[in-house]
């Protein structure tokens, strides 16, 4: 006979601002939400994530551990975060110590199924659909491709 272990999806220990809106099913434990913040279906947030005020994150998208995210930001739908960049050549596993921050800016766009390593991203930045962001982005403009380069510089004449 076989058995198998079925475990719900959950919104535990979070920490909720003023008028957040939470579509179901939805996996979310131990992170902060701002104010006004959106969060749609199939989306699961892990502990010690923050996400700043008005930031909506779309369907489909994962947050793990270490992320933080800025105010009046756009997560699209399947964006992908990363901790653990297998640097020992394998999944750390339960090793925390080797899980690596992000920190996301304020008013930072990122297009749909992006994939963002554990980096830095100013302000201001944009990343087009389907980007894999390997280095921190530190001036303000429009990022694509694997690894994401930038396209078009903001303010660019
Ligand atoms: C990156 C983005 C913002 C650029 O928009 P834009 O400035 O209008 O750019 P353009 O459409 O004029 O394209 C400019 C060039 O970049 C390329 N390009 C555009 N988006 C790209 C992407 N995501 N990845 C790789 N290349 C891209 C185009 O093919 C074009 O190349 P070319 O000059 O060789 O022809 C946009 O294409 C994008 O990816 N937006 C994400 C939208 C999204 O995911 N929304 C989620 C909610 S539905």
């Amino acid at each position: 006979m076989t058995t198998f272990s079925l475990i719900s999806s959950q919104i535990k220990d979070v920490s909720f601002g003023e008028r957040v809106k939470v579509v179901e099913p939805c996996n979310l434990y131990g992170c902060a939400l701002g104010d006004d913040v959106f969060v749609g279906p199939f989306v699961e947030i892990q502990s010690n994530v923050t996400i700043g005020e008005r930031t909506k994150v779309q369907s489909h998208s994962f947050v793990c551990s270490l992320v933080s995210i800025g105010e009046n930001c756009f997560i699209g739908h399947g964006v992908m975060f990363i901790n653990d960049t297998f640097a020992s050549g394998r999944p750390a596993g339960g090793e925390k110590s080797k899980w690596k921050t992000t920190v996301i800016g304020n008013n930072v766009s990122i297009g749909s199924g992006a994939t963002i390593l554990p980096v830095t991203i100013c302000d201001d930045a944009v990343i087009g659909a389907g980007a894999v962001v390997t280095k921190s982005i530190t001036f303000p403009g429009v990022y694509v491709g694997n690894p994401a380069k930038i396209l078009i510089k903001e303010n660019a004449q």
